[in-house]
């Protein structure tokens, strides 16, 4: 191994051990490809700079942005949707009803910039509205009946995500975010002024305020446990595909968050390692773990 693949090797490692992705095919081009116009003397002495134990978490942070894969649009995953709408939710709705708290707390991980997020909320208030929960107003917008509180976090350990996250505008250029949009979803959108023209190809949509209000994004390693209230919902979908050896650690905190009677929706291809005391359940193609209420109440 000559000082450049050395030091590759050296950084994928760290980067496992302080953020889960672990090496592979896929992170050492991205790495290579940084480090292409680098001659081997500064790569080296760089690499060095940024494994020594005083390296500023910001530098770790810059590099983990270009390795990971930012990938995510709205109803990414139709039949999840559909299958939290018509029973996962109505379900949690009615366990709130009879426990009398009708707070609920859910969580995006590993978020991106945001469209999950944003996508979990419209479902929501879909979702209530249904059940008898909330209301529609005049403008169109749904908002819950008094008592209720409706809280959708979403988290990334990418700050340049979380910015767009917040920002909650997307572009309907070659319909990017909105490739596999659901039509119910468009009525919690504004369309910026002045764009466009008359072709929607171009438009910049903002997620209305009545989404926005419930909704907020923060910065988290899902290495580490998320210091929040625990959670009824939490989604981690497309994420842990990219972790070997620390998805069991991340899954432990998932699993830790979620409130008595909650429900961990995980990626089509991951599994519950060590399966805790989680039971699961199924709905043709969509799978889902819940932790046993206290007092058995679901
Ligand atoms: C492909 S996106 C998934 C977005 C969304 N969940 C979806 O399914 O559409 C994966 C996201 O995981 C984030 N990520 C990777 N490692 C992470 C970590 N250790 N902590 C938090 N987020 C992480 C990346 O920054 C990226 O935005």
């Amino acid at each position: 191994m000559n000082s450049k693949q050395n030091i590759v090797h050296m950084l994928m490692q760290e980067v496992e051990r302080r953020y889960g992705i672990a090496p592979g095919d896929q992170v050492e081009r991205r790495l290579v490809r940084i480090f292409k116009p680098m001659a081997t003397a500064d790569l080296v002495c760089w690499g060095r700079t940024l494994l020594s134990p005083d390296a500023a978490e910001s530098e770790w942070l810059s590099l983990v942005e270009c390795l990971t894969v930012h990938e995510t649009y709205f109803n990414r995953d139709k039949e999840l949707m559909a299958v939290l709408a018509a029973e996962i939710l109505p379900r949690m709705f009615e366990r709130k009803k009879l426990s009398g708290d009708l707070r609920l707390r859910i969580w995006s991980a590993g978020c991106s910039s945001g469209e999950e997020t944003y996508n979990l909320a419209m479902v929501v208030l879909l979702a209530m509205k249904n059940a008898g929960c909330a209301r529609e107003c005049r403008d169109g917008s749904i908002v819950p009946l008094t008592g209720w509180n409706i809280s959708v976090v979403g988290s990334d350990i990418s700050s340049q995500m979380i910015r767009m996250a917040r920002n909650g505008t997307y572009s309907t250029v070659k319909m990017g975010s909105f490739r596999t949009m659901d039509p119910l979803l468009w009525r919690f959108f504004d369309q910026l002024e002045d764009e466009g023209g008359a072709n929607f190809e171009g438009r910049s949509m903002r997620v209305k305020s009545s989404i926005s209000e419930i909704t907020r994004f923060r910065q988290h390693n899902l290495l580490e446990p998320l210091p929040e209230e625990p959670f009824d919902l939490i989604l981690c979908r497309n994420v842990l595909i990219y972790f070997d050896k620390y998805k069991a650690t991340v899954q432990t905190h998932l699993c830790s968050s979620l409130a008595p009677g909650g429900t961990l929706v995980l990626g089509v291809t991951d599994t519950l390692l060590h399966r805790p005391a989680l039971e699961p359940h199924h709905r043709g193609g969509v799978f889902w773990y819940v932790k046993p209420a206290a007092g058995g109440l679901q």
